[in-house]
């Protein structure tokens, strides 16, 4: 999932958009390129790698101009390397992609046919093509471009410039694009974080919206050619949030903000006194009438949903399906007018979930979001919008997003059971209690982050790691074990603890850590019982529990007590040394943990 910016001003283009795609590079990191407008023509550069490798080529002023665009890339069609890297130029019109034309085989066969040559194997250059093919038929670059946008297949989010007319025009289609608004300046970006050091003040567009920039002035249409209006929104994210702040890396910055960004997700919401919750964001339909509940979304989101399950069906008693999204969309699922669907994503913008909701709304259920992205598609396109105020997430692993978004499940849990009746006021409030201890507990938990370091050090040589955990517990180790997975590229695998006899038990020896979550509840006998078969097996245990256990503390290898709380919180609490182990195994191992290999943090093709 690419990142596109784009720049139309008074000050010199080159150094604002190579700094605003250096922060759009989690979206996509291997290859970038810039065309910035001068004297009537455009200039390209292009490079294979990182951002810095094209800034080095051309950031030494010979690229002026100030107007222009840029793009770092996450391959889909074309591997990484100069040829294919954006942008596309094709007669005076140079484009920058951000998504999947499907349908680019047969454009470009017909366009060859008619004797246009092309230089990349991307998708993405039939786009400049197919312009020119329009404008050699007699059509303004303006109906060139709308004609295009009606052909194309498949996402995208667009920046064209115009080398002869001086137009800048961005234009999307189910991938994020906005425009943000400066002093006498316009900038277009994929998301907020890129530009927020510039501006606060944004439009998102929306799909078929088609934004054209020239002298200073920006206009909106849609691919009809018909004016449109859309609202200025002013974000109130600092530049700051969106800098490590001192961390070596925003993964571990993201860790030590996580008291902070539950707190703001509390905030007026909940309502003490009246042992309530104020969602004034949803309005629900009669919530009595939900006949079930179906919790849909990607990764570590999806694991947010599992957890949703078990808070949901132990205090409301109403069904709970969970499904990963990109299953959900194709296995026509059995979803009737009165389910409740609720959607997670950190980005607002998983092709799977947006392709998930948009096949429940077809079915008829209610859809509501929970996402940390203002303007993103998935908080737009629900029925209602309930937002994890985390902040900007940076790491492509998602840390933060993760417990806020338990959070807010945890208050809809209370939103809904007091409108079902199955919670009174004293149970709100009771709730209310111990979701606010969170914040410090979890602060005490970060304190413990030098001897999960420790622990990190003693691993981190180990090819593969074995998560287990049982019922609210288990997509708790499946959180650690894609934690470790994605920064660290250890194989890692994550078991509901009563399965290990069942198969995972035989890859157990001594060079094998296994990961128990298991904190004192009802499971935690069984839990124990699996301890032993790991230690008779000479398994290494890291143990995350609520309590102190004499008896298995000698027998672990790694121990750590956690504050306690109620069953439904504990995920909270311990993903977070989850979380700190596979940091710091990865930073120990050296590996890019706030851009890892082959991930991107919005993943907007399926
Ligand atoms: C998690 O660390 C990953 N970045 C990935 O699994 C992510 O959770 C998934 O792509 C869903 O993203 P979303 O929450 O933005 O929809």
């Amino acid at each position: 999932m690419c990142g596109i910016v784009g720049y139309s001003g008074n000050s010199e283009a080159c150094d604002i958009l190579i700094e605003a795609l250096k922060r759009l590079e989690y979206r996509g990191y291997d290859s970038a390129g810039i065309a910035i407008w001068d004297k009537g023509t455009i200039k390209i550069g292009r490079k294979k790698g990182k951002v810095d490798e094209l800034k080095k080529a051309v950031c030494d002023g010979t690229f002026r101009g100030k107007l222009g665009l840029a793009h770092t890339r996450w391959a889909t069609h074309g591997t990484p390397s100069e040829k294919n890297a954006h942008p596309h130029k094709a007669g005076h019109v140079v484009v920058v992609h951000n998504g999947i034309i499907e349908n680019y085989i047969e454009l470009k066969k017909d366009l060859k046919k008619e004797g246009h040559t092309f230089l990349s194997d991307t998708d993405t250059e039939v786009i400049p093509h197919l312009i020119v093919h329009y404008m050699d038929k007699g059509n303004t670059f303006l109906d060139a471009v709308r004609a295009t946008l009606k052909e194309l297949k498949g996402s995208y989010a667009l920046g064209i410039l115009n080398e002869k007319e001086r137009i800048l025009v961005a234009a999307k289609k189910e991938s994020p694009l906005i425009v943000g608004v400066g002093n006498g300046e316009y900038f277009i970006a994929s998301d907020a974080p890129a530009i927020i050091n510039r501006t606060n003040r944004f439009i998102f567009l929306e799909d078929n919206d088609v934004a054209i920039f020239k002298n200073n002035t920006v206009r909106l249409i849609n691919t009809d050619g018909e004016k449109i209006e859309r609202k200025i929104h002013q974000v109130q994210w600092s530049d700051a949030m969106a800098e490590k702040g001192g961390y070596k890396h925003f993964m571990l910055k993201e860790i030590f903000e996580q008291p902070r960004a539950i707190s703001e997700t509390l905030l007026g919401r909940i309502k003490e006194e009246k042992g309530e919750i104020d969602f004034e964001e949803i309005n629900l339909p009669d919530v009595k009438k939900i006949n079930k509940i179906w919790m849909v979304a990607c990764g570590t989101s999806y694991h947010a949903c599992m957890i949703g399950k078990h808070i949901f069906e132990a205090n409301l008693r109403i069904p709970v399906e969970t499904d990963i999204a990109s299953e959900f969309r194709y296995r026509e699922p059995i979803v009737s007018k009165n389910d409740l669907l609720i959607v997670v994503s950190q980005s607002g913008e998983t092709a799977d979930t947006i392709a998930a909701m948009k096949e429940a709304k077809k079915k008829g259920a209610y859809t509501l979001s929970i996402c940390n992205v203002l303007g993103s598609t998935i908080a737009r396109d629900a029925d209602s919008v309930i937002f994890t105020h985390a902040g900007p997430e940076i790491g492509v692993a998602s840390t933060k997003a993760f417990t806020t978004q338990i959070s807010v499940i945890f208050m809809l849990m209370l939103y809904l059971g007091k409108r079902l009746g199955v919670l009174d006021s004293q149970d709100v409030r009771n709730h209310i209690l111990e979701i606010k201890k969170i914040p410090h507990k979890m602060q005490n938990i970060l304190e413990m982050a030098p001897s999960i370091e420790e622990a990190a050090r003693k691993y981190m040589q180990c090819k593969d790691f074995l998560y287990l955990g049982r019922g609210i517990h288990f997509p708790t180790v499946l959180e650690g074990a894609l934690k470790l997975k994605e920064i660290s590229y250890i194989h890692a695998e994550a078991y509901a603890a009563g399965e290990m006899k069942h198969g995972p038990i035989a890859l157990i020896d001594e060079q094998m850590p296994v990961v128990f979550v298991s904190p004192v509840d009802q499971t935690y006998k069984k839990t124990c019982s699996n301890m032993e078969e790991v230690i008779s097996r000479r398994g290494k245990i890291i143990l995350f529990t609520d309590k102190e256990d004499q008896e298995i503390h000698q027998r672990v290898d790694s121990y750590f007590v956690l504050p306690d709380t109620i069953y439904e919180l504990q995920p909270v609490l311990s993903v977070v040394p989850l979380q700190l182990l596979a940091y710091y195994i990865a930073n120990l191992l050296g590996t890019d943990v706030d851009q890892p290999r082959n991930l991107a943090k919005s993943v907007t093709v399926e």
